[in-house]
C-alpha cells in the first residue's frame, strides 16, 4: 500500500510532527511508501508531490508551520478538481489519502472516499473547533502563546492604569479566548458562543476600576455585540472572511467612550499559529500520525483520528462537519463568574 498525505487550510505548529510520525509508521512497515503534496489539495490537483522519508522529516519533529506548504484550495470551488486529483492519486499509485486539516479540508475528502480512496482524517486547528475531537493538532500552542501575550500585558496595563483590548483568533469558536483569558486572569471575555452587550460589559469595568485602576478584556474575533444592544458593531460580510482587528477596535472605542479609561488594543493574529509546537502539540500530533497511518493500513476510511478522553479512536469523518464545536456552557460559565 502506498500513502499519500497533505496539510490543508490555516497552518498551524504540530503539522509537521503529524508528517514526520505517518513516515515512521510507513517506515517501520505498515504502507510501502509515503509521498508528501505540496500546499493542501491544490498539490494534489497540480500532481506535485515528493516521496517522504524520514531521513528527511525527522529534524521537522518540533518546527512551527507545514514544510509541505498549504492553502486554502477547495477542490469543490475548482471545475475539475476531484479528476485531477483522482488522475494525480492513479499516476502515483496512492491508494489511501491522510488529509490533515480544519472542518474545510477535511469536508473536500468525502468525494474521494465516495469515488473508493481510503481516505484517513487528522483534525488541526489552533480554534480548536472540529467537532469529534477533544483536541485538534495546534490549539496547546496558541494557547500557550495567547496566555503569554495576556500575562505581558497585565504587566503594562497595570503601570499605565489603562484598559487593554486583546483580540484572538476564533471566528466561530471561543476556545483560546476562554482558555487565554481564564489562564490569564482578564476581567472580561467575549466570544462568538455568547452575543455580548457592550454597556454590560462596561458596566462591570466601571465598577472594577472603583477599586482597581486597570482591566484586561480579551475578545475572540468572531464575537459580535446580542442583537438589540447598545452600540452598531462592525457588520460582518458572511461571505467574506472576518477580518481581523474589526470587533478589538469597535469594543475598545466602545469601551473607551463608555468608561472614560484610557485604552489600547493588541491584536495578536498569526503570532498565534506560529513557532514551535508545544510538547502536548508534539505529542497529540505523533499520536494521530501513527493512528492516521495504522488506520488507513488497516482499510478504515471516510474515518477521522480524535481525541476522546485520554484516548485515541476513529470516528466518521461525517462527524467533523457537524460544526463548529463551541466551548461547553460550563466553562463559559466559569469565564464569566471570574470576570469583573
Ligand atoms: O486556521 C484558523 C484561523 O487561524 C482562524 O482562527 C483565523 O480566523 C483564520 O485562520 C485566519 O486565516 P488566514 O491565515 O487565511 O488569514
Amino acid at each position: 500500500m502506498r500513502i499519500g498525505i497533505l496539510t490543508g487550510g490555516g497552518d498551524c505548529p504540530g503539522l509537521n510532527a503529524v508528517v514526520r510520525a505517518a513516515v515512521h509508521t510507513v517506515e517501520g512497515g505498515a504502507a510501502d511508501g509515503i509521498i508528501g503534496y505540496r500546499h493542501g489539495w491544490l498539490g494534489l490537483a497540480e500532481g506535485d508531490g515528493v516521496a517522504l522519508t524520514a531521513a528527511v522529516t525527522d529534524p521537522l519533529l518540533g518546527t512551527g508551520g507545514t514544510a509541505l506548504g498549504t492553502a486554502r484550495y477547495h477542490p469543490a470551488d475548482h471545475e475539475g478538481a476531484i479528476e485531477q486529483i483522482l488522475r494525480t492519486v492513479r499516476r502515483d499509485a496512492v491508494d489511501a489519502l491522510v488529509v490533515v486539516g480544519g472542518d474545510g479540508t477535511l469536508a473536500a475528502a468525502r468525494p474521494l472516499a465516495d469515488a473508493g480512496l481510503v481516505v484517513v482524517g487528522v483534525p488541526k486547528t489552533i480554534d480548536n473547533d472540529v467537532p469529534g475531537t477533544d483536541r485538534s493538532v495546534g490549539f496547546d500552542t496558541a494557547l500557550a502563546i495567547a496566555t503569554e501575550a495576556v500575562d505581558r500585558v497585565h504587566t503594562t496595563a497595570e503601570s499605565h492604569d489603562r484598559l487593554m483590548v486583546i483580540e484572538v483568533m476564533g471566528r466561530h469558536a471561543g476556545w483560546l479566548a476562554v482558555g487565554a483569558g481564564i489562564a490569564g486572569g482578564a476581567h472580561a471575555i467575549l466570544v462568538p458562543e455568547r452575543p455580548f452587550d457592550i454597556e454590560q460589559v462596561a458596566a462591570a469595568l466601571r465598577r472594577r476600576h472603583r477599586v482597581a485602576n486597570f482591566s484586561i478584556v480579551v475578545v475572540a474575533e468572531g464575537a459580535t455585540p446580542a442583537p438589540g444592544t447598545d452600540g452598531t458593531a462592525p457588520v460582518a460580510d458572511p461571505n467574506q472572511p472576518i477580518v481581523a482587528g474589526s470587533i478589538g477596535a469597535w469594543v475598545r472605542a466602545e469601551l473607551a467612550e463608555r468608561s472614560g479609561f484610557e485604552s489600547r488594543l493588541v491584536v495578536l493574529g498569526h503570532v498565534q499559529r506560529g513557532g514551535t509546537p508545544t510538547a502536548a502539540d508534539r505529542l497529540l500530533a505523533t499520536r494521530f500520525g501513527v493512528a492516521a497511518v495504522q488506520a488507513a493500513a488497516a482499510g478504515a476510511t471516510r474515518v477521522m483520528t480524535a481525541l476522546v478522553g485520554d484516548e485515541v479512536h476513529l470516528v466518521p469523518l461525517d462527524v467533523a462537519m457537524a460544526g463548529p464545536r463551541g466551548v461547553p456552557a460550563t466553562l463559559l460559565e466559569i469565564s464569566r463568574a471570574l470576570a469583573a
